[in-house]
């Protein structure tokens, strides 16, 4: 063992003249011999003297010529005793041995370049160059005169050797001490603890890769897309608030308390809180009139409205629910426009699949303002979903409840060749804006999507329970790119 070797050596002699000679000697590979005098010197075992050296190393061009011969030889030992025309010799080796052998075959006179031919003009030769650059890859020492032309032709390099002399340093043993690294429970039971030397601290080692600290995919999308918002002007909503009442996810969305959305099937409803607190009461009286004798010209649904099925309180199924209170809010000053968004997490009772779970995130954006027509919220889709890196969008008639029109948004998929389902949007009813106490002018139109279908498109996942829930696959969170919409 390296250790042994050095520190037994030292023991019996005074010093280590040149760590690559004793390594050579003890046929110890000199890194690990290097390994070992630091760590003693670090201990002060040893005392150690850096020592320099110029050495010679082979290129890639004297490595292949040590297998191959050098170009001379090679050019000599294709001339047939008869000799041969140049351009036949040419052809028999690779462009640059033919080159640099005729010039160096004829600098020793190995041949002769007729006019004709190409002739020996000696029968054997020696490859003089193979055998030095086979010395020097070796480590043996060779004249300076054969070192200057391998030098010139480039087929060698210096580099520097490095390397210690050592001797014996304040702390030398023949045999080093164990240090303890840890002071373990039985150290304190048996007392040795008083005994034992331990190992210093090393402040300065660099300390393992942290592991935590990874973005999932669905942050760094949702990041590009808020910055995509915030350039169109748009203001995040408070999406704070996973609990909602039945009254703001669906009643103020004139959604009627009969729809099957609203069943325990689609929809998870808290046991408890079972019931929201408090509602709007004079809204809330607007709201149960629209659905049940209509108003502001709507017939309404004409149903018997009850205040027990607004009460109930559910997770949020879409962040609609907060666009409803923030409109709310807005009619209640002096009328402004106003562009709003949000991306947060909403939850559906719903069969987990490969393309379902049963909570996602939802990114929605709407615009307010007097005299918006559908024009708008095509324009305001087209702009939006181009800087997402979809500008091919297609526009299918769709129901929502609380939208008229209602407008299903395909975009065609350059990888996929084909037209995918990417969002839903509309114009939100009068049947929900009027009771707001908005003015009558005032449109708002809407979109809605999931986060998570862009993410998975954008980072080729097909199973929606390797990006999100407890089956995720850390890997892909440790080690996912970085992610540029639109680009
Ligand atoms: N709330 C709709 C959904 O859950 C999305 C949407 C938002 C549609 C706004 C129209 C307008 O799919």
């Amino acid at each position: 063992m390296a250790e042994d070797a050095i520190l037994g050596y030292l023991e019996k002699n005074d010093h280590i003249s040149d760590s690559g000679q004793f390594a050579a000697e003890r046929r110890i590979d000199h890194n690990e011999i290097v390994n070992v005098i630091k760590s003693l010197h670090g201990f002060k075992y040893v005392d150690a003297q850096d020592i320099k050296r110029e050495t010679w190393v082979l290129t890639d061009e004297g490595n292949a010529y040590t297998a191959t011969g050098s170009p001379e030889v090679q050019l000599f030992l294709a001339i047939p005793p008869e000799g041969i025309p140049k351009e036949e010799l040419q052809k028999k080796l690779d462009p640059s041995v033919f080159k640099i052998g005729c010039a160096q075959a004829a600098k020793n006179k190995w041949v002769e370049m007729g006019k004709q031919l190409v002739t020996r003009k000696i029968q054997h030769v020696d490859d003089k160059v193979k055998d030095l650059l086979l010395q020097i890859q070796e480590g043996q020492a060779i004249n300076q005169d054969d070192i200057k032309t391998l030098k010139a032709r480039k087929l060698i390099v210096p580099q520097t050797w490095k390397g210690y002399s050592v001797k014996k340093g304040p702390n030398y043993a023949p045999k080093r001490k164990k240090v303890a690294t840890d002071l373990t429970r039985e150290n304190l039971q048996r007392g040795d603890w008083k005994e034992i030397e331990f190992k210093e601290y090393n402040f300065t080692a660099k300390g393992l890769p942290t592991e935590g600290g990874h973005l999932h995919p669905l942050l760094k999308v949702r990041q590009q897309l808020k910055d995509i918002f915030r350039q169109m002007g748009f203001e995040e909503m408070p999406t704070n608030n996973y609990v909602e009442s039945s009254f703001w996810n669906f009643d103020a969305l004139f959604q009627p308390q009969q729809h099957p959305a609203r069943d325990s099937h689609d929809t998870f409803f808290l046991q408890a809180p079972s019931t929201t607190k408090e509602l709007p009461e004079d809204y809330v009286q607007r709201v149960k009139q629209i659905h049940e004798s209509g108003g502001y010209q709507s017939r309404g649904y004409g149903y018997d409205w009850k205040r027990e099925e607004a009460d109930k309180n559910l997770l949020r199924t879409h962040t609609t629910a907060v666009s409803s209170r923030m409109l709310y809010l807005l009619a209640q000053k002096p009328f402004a426009p106003k562009k709003y968004y949000s991306i947060d997490r909403v939850f559906r009772n719903e069969a987990v699949d490969r393309t379902h779970l049963a909570e996602f995130h939802q990114i929605e954006g709407l615009v307010c303002d007097r005299g918006l027509t559908l024009g708008d919220l095509l324009g305001v889709l087209h702009e939006f979903f181009a800087r997402l890196g979809m500008s091919k969008l297609r526009f299918k008639p769709a129901y929502n409840p609380y939208t008229e029109p209602s407008m299903e948004i395909f975009s065609y998929h350059e990888g996929f060749g084909k037209w995918v389902e990417v969002g839903n949007s509309g114009m939100f009813r009068p049947e929900m804006l009027l009771p707001m106490g908005l003015p009558e002018d005032v449109r708002v139109i809407a979109w809605g999507l999931s986060l998570e279908r862009p993410t998975m498109i954008l980072y080729g996942i097909d199973n929606i329970r390797d990006l999100f829930g407890h089956k995720v696959d850390l890997g892909l969170i440790k080690r996912n790119p970085i992610c540029r919409l639109g680009l």
